[in-house]
């Protein structure tokens, strides 16, 4: 299947060059779209760092490197999407954004390709039914950093086929990956009790329980989990955690789900986390 199925991903910033990276590498003829040339440039250095350290680690050998920079191409160009079999998107948090995108591919695909967002939570189910193929529409949510991260969270809708998942589940399992399916609900489960989480973490913070060091210590060091939440949250982009968090909040209309002001206070100031360079810590 792999010499012959192409997949094209559509972004290549953060997610993208992650997903276009494992996909290559997969053996599969993958095509990284952007509107931004300079974002391609970014992604290709991104990917090139990537293998380079995959062959230090001794994970991967040169021979795999140029193979799988042989099976990416770079365009700006949708029209290159045409013959895909597979299209995932995964440009900005942008409902409008997103479902611009997938009425532009609907056009130049043809009725068999498949459609897949990697949204964090945006409804699958509200963006498949924007195109003329709610059957072929489905979530693919990789994990960051995607070369690194095991799961797939596979979101289903009421309309997508069982043919489509699974397709999704075996072209996942092909880029050595653990596909998980949930359905379509607001979060899917991934992010409904990891924002959450988070969310308490910045009323505790707000509520003096505990500083940002002892409230991520606790977290750490009681649950085992890699980093603390707050840490965590920079990490991730405290405007995404909230739109995260805003996603629950309007479609559960759960007070428990309400964003904390801190979290507000601090997005409208302009301090995202890490990538801003100052979040809950400051980076250089
Ligand atoms: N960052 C994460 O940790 C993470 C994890 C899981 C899922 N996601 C989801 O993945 C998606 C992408 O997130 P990201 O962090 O990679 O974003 P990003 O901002 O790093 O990258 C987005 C890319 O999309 C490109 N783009 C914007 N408009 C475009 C258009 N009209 N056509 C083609 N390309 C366009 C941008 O130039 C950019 O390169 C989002 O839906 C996000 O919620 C993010």
């Amino acid at each position: 299947m792999k010499n012959k199925f192409k997949i094209a991903i559509i972004g290549s910033g953060t997610m993208g060059n992650g997903i276009a990276h494992v996909s290559a590498q997969s053996g599969f003829h993958t095509t990284l779209v952007d509107i931004d040339k300079n974002q391609l440039n970014k992604a290709l250095q991104n990917i090139n760092f990537n293998l380079d350290r995959q062959i230090n680690k001794k994970v991967i050998s040169e021979i795999d490197k140029k193979n799988t920079l042989n099976k990416l191409n770079m365009t700006t160009d949708f029209e290159n999407c045409k013959n895909c079999d597979l299209v995932i998107e995964a440009v900005p948090e942008k409902f409008e954004l997103k479902v611009s995108i997938f009425k532009k591919l609907d056009k130049i695909c043809n009725s068999k390709t498949i459609f897949a967002s990697n949204t964090s939570s945006i409804s699958i189910s509200e963006l498949g039914n924007k195109t003329s193929r709610p059957t072929k529409f489905i979530g693919m949510h990789f994990m960051n950093p995607v070369p690194i991260m095991k799961l797939i969270e596979v979101i289903n809708t009421i309309h997508t086929s069982k043919d489509t998942t699974r397709k999704i589940i075996e072209i996942s399992e092909s880029m050595k990956k653990i596909p998980i399916q949930c359905n379509d609900y607001p979060g899917f489960v991934s992010n409904r009790i990891l924002m959450p989480m988070i969310n308490e973490a910045i009323f505790c913070l707000e509520q003096n329980v505990a500083t940002k060091e002892s409230i991520d210590g606790i977290m750490k060091l009681g649950m085992s989990h890699p980093m603390g939440p707050l840490q965590l949250a920079d990490f991730i982009g405290l405007d995404v955690c909230l739109d995260i968090m805003e996603v629950l909040w309007n479609g559960f209309n759960d007070s428990k789900y309400r964003p904390c002001t801190l979290l507000k206070s601090m997005v409208s100031s302009g301090l995202l986390g890490k990538k801003t360079g100052r979040g809950f810590y400051t980076y250089d």
